[in-house]
């Protein structure tokens, strides 16, 4: 049985591993500044939210994060999804689809009208999940490094 719950402060060194994981999975780097300001916003819970996922042994096996941002498009808020990893020996067992499902809910309840995020077009397995619980939108991302 695995339980997702809002991250706490206990959570950090679990915390810590899990976003190593994901960082490296994108072969990138995080300043280790961002790091420590990533999670202080997840402990306050006021712009930045998080939540982990942990097996019935008590393991972090999963993390996502997420925030909400007012919109032309709406009186009310968008949900953005902006983090989500599942531990490669606990994948396959409905962690990454639990971790959407508790933003969903998150945001519903939030009074948010969507949830989106946005995915590299090559990530066939994470495409194979979302595409069994949201749908493709069809539009490509663009940006600009300031
Ligand atoms: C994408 C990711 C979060 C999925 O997590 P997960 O816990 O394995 O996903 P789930 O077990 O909830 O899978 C849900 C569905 O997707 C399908 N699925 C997941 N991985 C799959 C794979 N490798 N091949 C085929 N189907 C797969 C499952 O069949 C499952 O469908 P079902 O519930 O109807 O049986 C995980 O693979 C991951 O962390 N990947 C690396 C990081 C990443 O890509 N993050 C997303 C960035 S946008």
């Amino acid at each position: 049985m695995t339980t997702i719950s809002r991250i706490t402060a206990e959570d950090r060194p679990a915390w810590d591993a899990l976003w190593q994981a994901y960082i490296t999975f994108y072969e990138s780097e995080v300043p280790a500044d961002v790091t420590e300001s990533t999670f202080a916003r997840i402990l306050a819970d006021e712009h930045l939210h998080g939540a982990i996922a942990r097996d019935s042994d008590g393991r972090a096996v999963g993390l996502v994060h997420w925030l909400t941002h007012p919109a032309t498009w709406t009186t009310g808020v968008y949900c953005y999804l902006e983090d989500l990893f599942v531990d490669p020996g606990a994948r396959g067992s409905g962690t990454g689809r639990g971790l959407i499902e508790h933003v969903r809910d998150w945001a519903h309840r939030f009074g948010a009208t969507k949830v989106y995020w946005l995915t590299a077009d090559d990530n066939a397995t994470a495409r194979t999940l979302y595409d069994k619980v949201a749908t493709s939108t069809g539009f490509v991302q663009y940006e600009i490094e300031l």
